[in-house]
C-alpha cells in the first residue's frame, strides 16, 4: 500500500504550507484516503486481473514490489483490510465502490458521488442512498492502520523540514546525499569546519587545502603561486540557486509505479532514496542538475539532462559544487518569505556573488479548495512578501550578485494538452483520463489547482487572469525596487515554461511529451532540460554580464583537478 502515500503527496503539494503537513487528513468525501484506497485498490485490481488472481492476491504481488520497510508495513496493511475486502469487493463492484464500502470514501450531503473509474449509474443511486441514510463511520485514516502508522510519521518528518538533516558545522552543507544533503546543495568538503563549504571565497589562498570545495589547491611550484588565485583568481566565479517551489525541486513521481502493466521489483528500488528526497529530484532539475542519469534510475527517470548550474561549471570549473536548490513543493510567495527562504545560506562578506532565481510557479493561484480564488494570494500580498524576500536577500548575497523574479507559468496549457489522455491510473482499460482524474480530485478537494486542473473553462481562464496579475505585481516590484539594493541587480523575466512549450508545440511535438503523466502538473525530465537552454539563452542574449566571463583556464582545471573531487 505503500505506493499510495507517496500519490498523496502529489494531492498535498499545493495545499500544505511548509511548516505542517497533515497530509492524509484533509478533503472532502473522503480526501486523500478515499484518493489512496482507490489508487492502492485500482492497481491491486488491475493486477489482478493481468495475473487471473484475487484482488487480495493482487495487493500482495504491489507489497512484493516494495522494498523494506515498505514491504514489511504494506503486508501488515494487506493483513488487516484483506477479510474487509474479501467480503465487500462483489462481482458488481468497482473498486470506487469498493472503497466507499470500506468508508475510506464517501459522500457528504449535498455532494456529488467521488470516482475515478467509471461507474453505473445504478450503482451510485444505490450506494448515494445508502450513505446518506448512515451518518458516515469512522473517518478511516490510512495512517492509523497497522503497519503504516511508523511509515507515516516518517515521512511526515521528511516533508516538513527542510534543512540539511545532516550537517554537523551547520554551514548548510552535508556530505549526505538526500534529505537535503547533496542532492540539493553541492557537498561540503569538510563538515567540521564552518568556514569551509561550496561558495566559500578561498581562505589563505587555499594553498593546502581546499576551502571553497571546487576541488583547486595547492601551490603551483613552477610559479609559486596558489592555483586558486592562478586559475580562479581573475574569473569571477559565481554560484546559481533558485528559490522556489515543486517546479524548481522537480517534483516526480515514476509513471511506473501508477502503472499495473510496468509495475515491478526494479522500479520500486529507489523508492527510499525518493522518499528521502521529498520526491523532488534536484540533482536532475533544470537549475541545479550537477549529474547524468546513473544507472539507479534509469527506470524511473526518462529524459536528457541539463541546467544553468552545468553550463555555470562549463564556462568556469572554478564554479563546482556552488548551487542551491532551495525549493520546497507547494511553496508560494508567502511561505517562502516565512520560512523557505532561510534555507539560503550566503555569507555577505566571506562568499562568492551568487545568481538567484525567485521561481514560484504557480502555488499562488493553486490550491484545491472548491472556492479556489478566495485561497489564492492577492496582487497586493504577491508585492509584500516578494519585498520581504528581497530585504533578506539584500542580507545574504555578496555584492556583485543577481536577482531574478521569474513570473507565473500559463497553467490552463495542462488541460489543452492532457484533458483526453489515458491517466497511467487507468493504463490497464484505458478508462481514465485526465478529465476524469481532475474531476475526482476536485471532487475530494485535494487537487494540487483545482483552477488548472478543471473542465470548467470559466475557471481555468480566471486563474490564469490571477496568475497574469500576480506576475505584473512581481514586474512593479522589480521595476519600483531598481535601484534599492546596493549589492545585486535585480530583473523581472517572463516563465520560461510557456517560452518552451511554445517552441516544442511550434517544432511539431506535442506539449504532452514535456508533463509529468502522474501527477498533470509539472514540467518532467525533458521540459526541464529545455527550461534550462531557454533561460541560459535568454540570459546569454538579454544579460550576458551575470554569466561571468568564460574561463580560459578550464582545460587546465581538469588536467590538473580531474573531475575536482566529484560531487557525491
Ligand atoms: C483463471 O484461474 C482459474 C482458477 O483459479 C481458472 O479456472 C481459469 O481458467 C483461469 N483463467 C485464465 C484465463 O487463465
Ligand atoms: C552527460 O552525458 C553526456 C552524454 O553521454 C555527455 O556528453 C556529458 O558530458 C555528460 N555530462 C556530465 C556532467 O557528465
Ligand atoms: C560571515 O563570515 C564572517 C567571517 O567568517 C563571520 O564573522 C560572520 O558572522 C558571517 N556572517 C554570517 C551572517 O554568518
Ligand atoms: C507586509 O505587510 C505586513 C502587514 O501589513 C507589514 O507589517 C509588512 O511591513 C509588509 N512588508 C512589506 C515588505 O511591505
Ligand atoms: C502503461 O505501460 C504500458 C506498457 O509499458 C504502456 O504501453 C502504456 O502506454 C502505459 N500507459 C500509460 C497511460 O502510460
Ligand atoms: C463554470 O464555472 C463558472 C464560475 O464558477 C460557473 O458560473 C459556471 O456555471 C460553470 N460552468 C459549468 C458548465 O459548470
Ligand atoms: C588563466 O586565466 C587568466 C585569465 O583569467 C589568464 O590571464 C591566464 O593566462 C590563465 N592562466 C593559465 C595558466 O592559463
Amino acid at each position: 500500500m505503500y505506493v499510495l502515500s507517496p500519490f498523496c503527496f502529489v494531492l498535498t503539494f499545493g495545499l500544505i504550507s511548509t511548516s505542517h503537513l497533515e497530509f492524509m487528513t484533509f478533503g472532502t468525501n473522503g480526501g486523500t484516503n478515499c484518493a489512496v484506497c482507490t489508487v492502492v485498490l485500482g492497481l491491486a485490481e488491475q493486477l489482478s486481473v493481468i495475473h487471473n488472481e484475487t484482488v487480495v492476491k493482487g495487493l500482495e504481488r504491489i507489497c512484493y514490489f516494495l522494498p523494506d520497510p515498505y514491504q514489511a508495513a504494506c503486508k501488515d496493511f494487506t493483513d488487516f483490510i484483506a477479510a474487509d475486502i474479501i467480503k465487500v469487493f462483489s462481482r458488481d463492484d468497482t473498486v470506487d465502490t469498493a472503497c466507499h464500502k470500506l468508508s475510506f470514501c464517501f459522500t457528504e450531503p449535498y455532494s456529488e458521488m467521488c470516482h475515478i473509474f467509471p461507474i453505473r449509474p445504478k450503482q451510485r443511486l444505490q450506494l448515494e442512498t445508502m450513505q446518506r441514510h448512515r451518518p458516515h463511520r469512522i473517518g478511516a485514516n490510512i495512517c492509523d492502520i497497522p503497519g503504516i502508522k511508523r511509515i507515516c510519521t516518517w515521512i511526515n518528518d521528511i516533508f516538513s523540514k527542510h534543512d540539511p538533516a545532516i550537517d554537523l558545522d551547520g554551514d548548510f552543507h552535508s556530505v549526505y546525499q538526500t534529505l537535503r544533503g547533496t542532492s540539493w546543495r553541492g557537498k561540503d568538503c569538510d563538515d567540521e569546519r564552518k568556514a569551509f563549504h561550496p561558495g566559500a571565497k578561498p581562505i589563505n589562498g587555499d594553498k593546502s587545502v581546499d576551502s571553497n570545495c571546487n576541488g583547486i589547491y595547492g601551490v603551483n611550484p613552477a610559479t609559486g603561486r596558489d592555483y586558486e588565485e592562478e586559475l580562479c583568481g581573475t574569473s569571477q566565479p559565481r554560484g546559481v540557486a533558485v528559490l522556489g517551489d515543486s517546479i524548481g525541486a522537480h517534483f516526480h513521481l515514476p509513471r511506473e509505479w501508477f502503472n499495473a502493466t510496468e509495475m515491478s521489483l526494479k522500479v520500486f528500488e529507489p523508492l527510499p532514496f525518493i522518499l528521502e528526497n521529498e520526491l523532488d529530484w534536484p540533482e536532475f532539475s533544470s537549475t541545479t542538475a550537477f549529474m547524468n542519469n546513473t544507472e539507479k534510475f534509469h527506470d524511473v527517470l526518462h529524459g536528457p539532462i541539463d541546467s544553468m548550474y552545468m553550463r555555470m561549471f562549463d564556462r568556469n570549473h572554478c564554479n563546482h559544487r556552488d548551487y542551491q536548490n532551495i525549493a520546497v513543493n507547494g511553496a508560494r510567495a508567502s511561505s517562502m518569505a516565512d520560512t523557505i527562504q532561510f534555507s539560503l545560506k550566503r555569507n555577505v562578506t566571506d562568499d562568492q556573488p551568487m545568481i538567484v532565481f525567485y521561481a514560484l510557479v504557480g502555488n499562488d493561484v493553486c490550491n484545491g479548495h472548491h472556492d479556489t480564488f478566495n485561497h489564492m494570494t492577492t496582487a497586493e500580498e504577491m508585492k509584500n512578501k516578494s519585498i520581504s524576500t528581497l530585504n533578506f536577500l539584500t542580507k545574504v548575497l555578496p555584492k556583485g550578485s543577481h536577482v531574478f523574479f521569474v513570473g507565473l507559468a500559463d497553467g490552463a496549457v495542462l488541460y489543452k494538452a492532457l484533458s483526453d489522455r489515458v491517466h497511467p491510473i487507468g493504463s490497464l482499460r484505458n478508462d481514465v483520463t485526465y478529465s476524469n482524474f481532475y474531476d475526482y480530485f476536485n471532487c475530494l478537494e485535494i487537487s494540487p489547482c483545482l483552477g488548472w486542473m478543471n473542465t470548467n473553462a470559466t475557471i481555468r481562464d480566471l486563474t490564469t487572469k490571477r496568475a497574469m496579475e500576480l506576475s505584473e505585481a512581481l514586474k512593479e516590484v522589480v521595476t519600483s525596487h531598481q535601484s534599492s539594493f546596493s549589492n545585486f541587480k535585480l530583473y523581472y523575466v517572463e516563465n520560461p515554461i510557456d517560452q518552451v512549450l511554445n517552441e516544442w508545440t511550434k517544432q511539431g511535438g506535442e506539449a504532452w511529451e514535456l508533463l509529468e503523466p502522474v501527477d498533470g502538473f509539472h514540467s518532467n525530465q525533458h521540459g526541464q532540460a529545455l527550461t534550462a537552454k531557454a533561460v541560459w539563452e535568454n540570459l546569454e542574449k538579454l544579460y550576458p554580464d551575470v554569466l561571468g566571463p568564460v574561463n580560459p583556464n578550464n582545460s587546465k582545471i581538469k588536467s590538473l583537478f580531474g573531475n575536482q573531487g566529484g560531487y557525491l
